[in-house]
């Protein structure tokens, strides 16, 4: 094929979901559901997205396990957030959980259940009772399988309601039209085919980009596509500078053991065989919030209490909880910890190491899944015809760290909320507009210019170069000399990409053209990642400044807003973080002190 000389399928579509994840197929569903016709494209099979990889639950105040309440689950999510949440949001997201699990439970996802027959609860970490006074099981868990089962239900019942796939297609670009969006470009991967999908409401649902880190739980695909298409659109990033390690990712092969194994009873000791997590919070120990544990675990290590010939890992113990737990309650770990450490969990410890898990940061939204763009620190205006939710969106309900198993339940939650946010937007049937040709030529010359590079960069050399540099220089622990480091390095690699070499300029199952694609979108987002770390002079959270080590109300409660210009350039703005409540059915949440 020439040049330029594409051909392009059109398909009109009511709605466009993008990513088949579980946030992607709550909304698919939702939105078929509702009557819309609705398209999901997908560049994975949809029951291989992400969420297949997430294992402990989704947190709801159930309360099947001993009393709880969604106004202590909202008091938990604004703590872990290091108050840079939006306690809007937050009250929506910990209120609709309790309904959101039920409909699950209803669509025939097979959870875990008690004696009594209900929903089996697990303990996770920073949930708690009566406003930090006791221990909550609030994780809703199927065994150690929870994302694998809530996306093979889900996926099941898209198909029922007659939803479309588009499968292993990628999505390349958002078609705008005047601060409009109105549809996006995809590559069927297959047949190497360009396809237009117009649609009212384009919904981003793409997960993540870990894989911008050397060791990460994300799978290979979590490439942030959908954030990078909105920075090509000329939407900025919320709070980038937010990275979640989760303390237990697999020594070496980076795969998660659940924080459900803390949750049921296990624990980490040093080269001493110490508990440390004693030391360091003394009433949630092991189940302290994720910052807190990845923290402790990178200082014991930092000062020679690690484990192991190197001592640059930590230990995790499940021994003690015998076979019978373990088979029941955490069957999935067991294998990952056979397969991927050599190890038996019933009879030695699993070496741990604190491995990249979560963005915390994305596109800015609103709490119905509207894409926003901040005017001031105070107003926002949306962006029609765009819509966010997942970890590619940010609304923000984690703020600076997330609870763990409160990412599926924000999937669920704002899934949801999208779906029915879409059907009072969208009337089904309306005729659609044409496609913006300068928009569209846009999108084909940046295909172009990447596919037939001539450059002298190899592309995989590249990426394996941003994963390393993200992981030594953005860090659990960060310095003014660490950052600035970061930044000249990737900067330096964004600069390279505009002169990669391409070996295959075909189209078909072209693996070379679409891992470069990707890392596109991998080098935009993490330069506003780094830019936006260097710039926040303060720990909060994930973001942990060694130079900064104190929260600072004062000048940083703030949500930083960050965009990137065609030629690499940053600009960071602010916003305001939403310290009151939706309703006055509960009391918002004043920034204090975080005590473990
Ligand atoms: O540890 C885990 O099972 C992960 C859960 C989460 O990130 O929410």
């Amino acid at each position: 094929m020439n040049k330029n000389d594409y051909e392009m399928t059109v398909h009109e579509y009511d709605v466009i979901v993008v990513g088949a994840g579980g946030s992607g197929l709550r909304a698919t569903l939702g939105m078929a559901t509702e009557g819309l016709k609705t398209a999901c494209i997908t560049k994975v099979f949809p029951t291989r997205s992400h969420t297949v990889a997430a294992q402990g639950g989704m947190s709801a105040a159930l309360g099947n396990m001993g009393e709880d309440d969604w106004r202590w689950h909202m008091y938990d999510t604004i703590k872990g957030s290091d108050w840079l949440g939006d306690q809007d949001a937050i009250e929506y997201m910990c209120r609709e959980a309790i309904p959101s699990v039920i409909e699950l439970e209803h669509y025939g996802v097979p959870f875990s259940r008690t004696e009594a027959g209900k929903i089996y609860q697990r303990p996770f970490g920073g949930m708690t009772t009566h406003y930090g006074d006791g221990t909550a099981q609030r994780t809703c868990a199927a065994a150690d399988r929870t994302g694998h089962s809530i996306l093979h239900t889900l996926y099941q019942q898209s198909l029922k309601y007659k939803a479309e796939f588009f499968i292993e297609y990628f999505a390349i670009d958002l078609v705008m039209n005047d601060g409009k969006c109105t549809g996006v470009v995809a590559i069927d991967l297959a047949s190497g085919k360009l396809h237009l999908f117009k649609g009212h409401v384009t919904l981003l649902a793409t997960g993540g980009y870990g894989r911008a880190y050397f060791s990460a739980t994300s799978a290979h695909t979590c490439t942030g596509d959908g954030s990078g298409m909105a920075q090509r659109a000329g939407i900025p990033l919320q709070d980038m500078e937010f990275t979640q390690f989760h303390p237990t990712g697999i020594y070496g092969a980076g795969c998660l053991i659940t924080e459900g194994s803390r949750g049921e009873g296990g624990y980490l000791t040093n080269s001493d065989g110490e508990r440390f997590m004693e030391r360091y919070a003394p009433n949630a120990k092991d189940l302290a919030s994720r910052d807190v544990v990845s923290r402790s675990m990178t200082i014991e290590i930092n000062e020679g209490r690690g484990v192991g010939k190197d001592k640059d890992h930590i230990e995790l113990h499940l021994e003690h909880l015998g076979k019978d737990v373990i088979n029941e309650k955490l069957p999935g770990i067991a294998e990952s910890a056979r397969i991927f450490a050599g190890v038996d969990v019933t009879k030695a410890p699993i070496p741990v190491i604190p491995t990249v898990h979560y963005n915390m940061g994305g596109i800015p939204t609103n709490y119905f899944g509207e894409v926003v763009i901040p005017k001031n620190e105070k107003e926002e205006t949306i962006v029609p015809g765009l819509m966010a939710i997942g970890e590619t969106a940010c609304v923000s309900v984690h703020g600076a760290n997330r609870l763990g198993s409160n990412s599926l339940l924000d999937l669920i939650v704002f899934g949801r909320a999208a779906a029915k946010q879409a059907s009072k937007l969208v009337k089904t049937g309306v005729k659609h507009p044409d496609s913006n040709k300068e928009s569209l030529d846009k999108i084909i010359s940046r295909l172009d210019k990447t596919r037939y590079s001539s450059g002298t960069h190899n592309p995989a050399q590249l990426r394996s170069k941003l994963q390393k540099e993200n992981q030594k220089s953005v860090a659990v622990f960060r310095t003014e000399e660490t950052l600035e480091e970061g930044r000249k390095n990737i900067h330096s690699i964004y600069k390279d990409f505009s002169d990669i070499n391409l070996n295959d300029n075909s189209l078909k199952w072209n693996t070379e053209l679409l891992e470069t694609l990707e890392l596109e979108n991998l080098i935009t987002q993490s330069i506003v990642s780094v830019e936006s770390a260097y710039n926040r002079k303060e720990s909060r959270g994930a973001h942990a400044r060694d130079d900064f080590p104190d929260r600072n109300d004062k000048e940083w409660l703030k949500h930083t807003i960050a965009s990137i210009d065609d030629s690499g350039i940053v600009d960071i703005c602010y916003r305001r973080v939403i310290l009151t409540t939706l309703t006055d059915e509960v009391e918002a949440v004043p920034p204090k002190k975080r005590v473990y």
